[in-house]
């Protein structure tokens, strides 16, 4: 029956891939010269997708922090108070919801692909290291950056009406260092996917020699 057939056959081409003899099996951990049987839950059709979205989150996430950046430095660099009125103003409106709605798909998809992949959530430094950079950076923009929005708005009023400015102004530089360092960071260790794996904490004792052996399946 033509429906069974393809049943197994798509049950075929999973284990295929979890068994790693598909054509992604040179990314996958080796054990004794063979690729380790992994126990991801994911087709590679799915991770893909959780992929696109991750990477598209993230970018997204990265583009917005590079338009603060800008917002903030308009203040520096253009000569009109109305620009520079306007500059904060949209700072304050639009930007931090954006931010944080690109940084919470980020996580979410970064903790799906995690425990439906290889890579687990705290088997690889990497991984864990983005997630405790993505967690701190969702906590930043809630506690640190979300508050200072109504004063970059009176800012942009007062500046606008070419009033002197009352506030300082000058807190608004370090949210977009501090975020575009640590996604820059988060981007480089997604890539090389350096320090291998974590050590098993419940004996305290590094992994076996086998399992030492496949800590980096780099590029
Ligand atoms: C902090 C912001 C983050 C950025 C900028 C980021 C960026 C990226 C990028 C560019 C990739 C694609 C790498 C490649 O295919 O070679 C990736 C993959 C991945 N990310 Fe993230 N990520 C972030 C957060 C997270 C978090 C919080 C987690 C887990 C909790 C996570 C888990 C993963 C995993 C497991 C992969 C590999 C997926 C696979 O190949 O199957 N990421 N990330």
């Amino acid at each position: 029956m033509p429906h069974r057939a393809g049943r197994h056959i798509r049950a075929g081409a999973y284990l295929a891939y979890v068994g790693g003899r598909s054509t992604g099996a040179a990314r996958r951990p080796m054990t004794r010269g063979r690729p380790a049987r992994m126990l991801t839950a994911m087709r590679p059709k799915t991770r893909k997708l959780w992929l696109v979205l991750h990477v598209l989150s993230s970018s997204a996430w990265i583009g917005i922090d590079v338009l603060v950046a800008v917002l903030v430095a308009v203040r520096l660099l253009a000569g009109s108070p109305a620009r520079r009125g306007l500059a904060y103003q949209a700072l304050g409106t639009f930007v931090w919801w954006p931010m944080l709605t690109s940084a919470l798909i980020c996580l979410v998809t970064g903790l799906v692909l995690g425990w439906g992949t290889k890579w687990g959530l705290i088997r690889y430094w990497w991984v864990l290291v983005k997630l405790v950079l993505n967690v701190i950076l969702c906590t930043l923009i809630l506690l640190a950056l979300r508050p200072t929005m109504p004063a970059a708005i009176a800012y942009g009023v007062t500046v606008a009406a070419g009033e002197p400015a009352t506030i300082d102004a000058n807190g608004l530089f370090m949210p977009p260092i501090v975020s575009l360092t640590a996604l820059s960071l988060a981007t480089v260790l997604s890539v090389y996917k350096p320090w291998g794996r974590i050590r098993r904490a419940r004996t305290g004792l590094a992994a076996p020699r086998s399992r030492r052996r496949d800590a980096l399946p780099r590029g």
